[in-house]
């Protein structure tokens, strides 16, 4: 798989926590410093109790609050607020997935049966066991020729010789890595069942401990019958220690042979959505205050082959007419998270898609060239469009509506592709240039993308690719401010500071708050910016670096998360006149202002190993408030990480500085990044 390390050449909170700790000797802290609290609105932000006096020890450890004179000796900042040299693009930061590590199927799409279409492996049929429940008797094999539809048209037959009610034999399944059952909850199971025999009866579905063998949820379906149909019923909780150590049980009790596929099992979704996404997982999106997601990939959208693309029309619909496909990162993917899903998704965080069309170029290096075979392709996009934006008069609006959203989505911008500078074929430039007049003919209004430089039109924007060590970030931080405005957007569509795994460490988010600072700087041409890899299950993980890591019952963010979403929240409308003059070079700003608020966002990001001074000299400013409040994200060591059973190591946590006036000394800990707002 590609992992490219390089970029396209230039072409009044309420904290949730009390406040935990009072500072305990007036004397050994700035007085300017007030208290800490853990940062922000979001329950992902709370931390631990229990960890805070580390935290605090660590960061007193690392200079956090040293004396107000030491600041006199370091850099200086000068802002002049009331100078605004550009506004901040306000579709600045994004979301980009796709299916990797485990994001959707086993990660964001709520799904808990693993191999629910029956895939069928070297091993036998993946992820399905047989189980009875006392002396019963049976065997599993895979019939390759009969299924529910057209679609799915394989299945996996049991065969029960002998069997009664308190001796049932079936399937069990593993779920991804384990299956998270909670208290009192109500899961929806449902599957696809033909009876080879009269004798079939119901199956009983259950879901059972792997460490008790208890049963913690049971239901029984109506008799199956000759036919294929679809048969679903709830399986309720009750009072029980949440845990993921559980499987799901479906089971005969008398002999005979059945035909099943589609097995499913749904916990509840975000805002209750049938085929929906897991709750944990989208609130830790809402909270990173994204303004797009950029869809449906990545490699994934391209596919290791033609054949083997996001094809969306092939995700539509009920699921047993989705197919399903082999994704780039080597797993079948089921297309629960189809076209429409992705949508939804963006509907539900109120967030516009980037749509990006498959543009006739796969991973292995297959490419339709430019002209009348690339046709159908095109095509394809344009239909996509339609898909996305038409009202219910044209065909694809009108099929969006059947499918349950009447209501066209709301689109901006398309990219044409993903990283066709790995096609070596040169065609790139035709490819795209098809495709651009198509769209432009027929969406005028539509800013479309290129994902190279390309010599035929002129692109409105392209995406820039960057996975990097934090030293080189800190390296090409100026590369974008002399970039010539005349020309294209540029959309960051992929990037991040790769140290750390599964997800990124304290090292790699100074990196990423750092080239965050310039993406602030330069968010005149920088219209966009979008992290990756979003999403890895810890289990399963295939790219080392990752923003969220989660496996089947909790999730955490990486301290690259905690600066994402501060870096958005505290996001203003301008960019004003300031310098930086003296201190480390290893000492970061960005500052926006917004008017309308009376706001100044001062990002400083101190990405070395000893606290940095700093005088702020606030110019142009207005009437400011005495006291400015601080988010601070910072740790001891670069090393420093959360991770699935230290989730909360490293996360924000608020503070008040007084006494701000035209002249703020102030010191930035060591490793940390801190954001202050000044305001009315
Ligand atoms: O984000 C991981 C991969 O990196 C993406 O699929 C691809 O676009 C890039 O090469």
């Amino acid at each position: 798989m590609m992992e490219p390390v390089y970029g396209h050449l230039l072409p009044g909170e309420t904290p949730l926590e009390k406040t935990f700790f009072v500072l305990p000797s007036p004397s050994s802290f700035p007085q300017n410093v007030k208290t800490m609290t853990s940062s922000a609105k979001h329950p992902f932000f709370r931390r631990s109790r229990s960890l805070t006096p580390v935290l605090l020890t660590a960061l007193i450890a690392a200079g956090c609050f040293v004396s107000a004179a030491r600041a006199q000796d370091g850099a200086v900042i000068e802002i002049q607020a009331d100078k605004s040299l550009h506004k901040v693009s306000p579709t600045l930061y994004g979301l980009m997935t796709e299916e990797i590590n485990y994001s959707y199927d086993g990660g964001l799409y709520a799904e808990m049966v693993r191999n629910r279409t029956m895939e069928h492996g070297w091993a036998g049929i993946a992820r399905w066991d047989m189980v009875d429940t006392g002396t019963g008797r049976g065997t599993v094999k895979h019939e390759s020729g009969d299924g529910p539809t057209t679609d799915l048209p394989s299945s996996l037959q049991l065969d029960v010789t002998a069997a009664d009610a308190q001796n049932q034999v079936g399937i069990r399944n593993e779920g991804y890595w384990g299956m998270a059952v909670r208290p009192d909850t109500t899961y929806m199971a449902s599957f696809f069942a033909k009876a080879l025999s009269p004798t079939a009866g119901p199956v009983t579905l259950s879901l059972v401990s792997d460490t008790t063998g208890k049963v913690l949820a049971t239901a029984t379906t109506a008799a199956l019958n000759g036919e294929w149909k679809r048969y679903e019923v709830p399986l309720r909780t009750g009072k029980l220690v949440p845990s993921s150590l559980n499987h799901l049980q479906l089971t005969l009790q008398q002999p005979a042979s059945v035909r099943l596929q589609l097995v499913s099992l749904f916990p509840p979704t975000y805002k209750n959505r049938a085929n929906g996404n897991r709750v944990d997982l989208m609130e830790m999106l809402a909270a990173m205050h994204p303004k797009f997601l950029r869809l449906p990939g990545g490699n994934y959208l391209e596919g290791d082959t033609v054949e083997e693309r996001f094809d969306w029309k092939a995700t539509l619909g009920p699921l047993q007419n989705r197919p399903t496909h082999r994704s780039p990162w080597n797993y079948t993917s089921t297309d629960g998270m189809g076209l429409l899903e992705f949508l939804e998704w963006t509907e539900d965080l109120k967030i516009e898609p980037v749509l990006a069309v498959y543009a006739g170029y796969s991973l292995k290096g297959a490419h339709v060239g430019p002209g009348a075979a690339l046709k159908g392709y095109v095509d394809d996009a344009l239909d996509e469009i339609e898909f996305v934006t038409g009202d219910t008069n044209t065909k694809w609006g009108a099929i969006r509506a059947q499918l349950g959203h009447p209501a066209p989505f709301p689109l901006h911008y398309v990219e044409i592709g993903n990283e066709d500078e790995f096609d070596r074929s040169g065609s790139y430039s035709g490819r795209y240039a098809q495709f651009y007049r198509a769209i432009k003919a027929a969406y005028p209004q539509l800013q479309l993308i290129a994902t190279t430089p390309v010599t035929t039109v002129t692109p409105d924007v392209i995406d820039d690719h960057y996975y990097k060590r934090a030293n080189e970030f800190y390296k090409m931080l100026e590369k974008y401010d002399s970039v010539d405005r005349s020309g294209p957007k540029i959309f960051v569509g992929e990037w991040a500071t790769r140290e750390g795994s599964p997800t990124t460490n304290l090292g790699a988010m100074l990196g990423d708050a750092a080239f965050m600072t310039s993406l602030e700087r330069n968010s005149d041409l920088i219209v966009m910016a979008s992290y990756a890899p979003l999403f890895v299950n810890v289990n399963g993980m295939q790219w080392e670096g990752d923003l969220i890591g989660y496996d089947a019952i909790s999730a955490y963010g990486s301290p690259s998360y905690y600066a994402q979403a501060l870096f958005a929240e505290y996001l203003g409308t301008n960019v004003p006149e300031s310098h930086k003059t003296g201190g480390s070079d290893r000492l970061f700003y960005s500052v926006t202002t917004d008017s309308a608020r009376n706001k100044i966002y001062l990002k400083l990001v101190n990405a070395t190993s000893t606290p940095q001074a700093v005088t702020l000299k606030l110019n142009g400013t207005g009437k400011l408030a005495r006291e400015a409040t601080v988010e601070t994200l910072g740790g001891a060591d670069p090393a420093e990480t959360n991770s699935i059973t230290d989730p909360k190591r490293i996360v924000p946590l608020h503070s008040i500085i007084r006494g701000i006036g035209p002249n703020v000394q102030h010191t930035v800990p060591a490793y940390s990044v801190q954001v202050i707002t000044f305001g009315s």
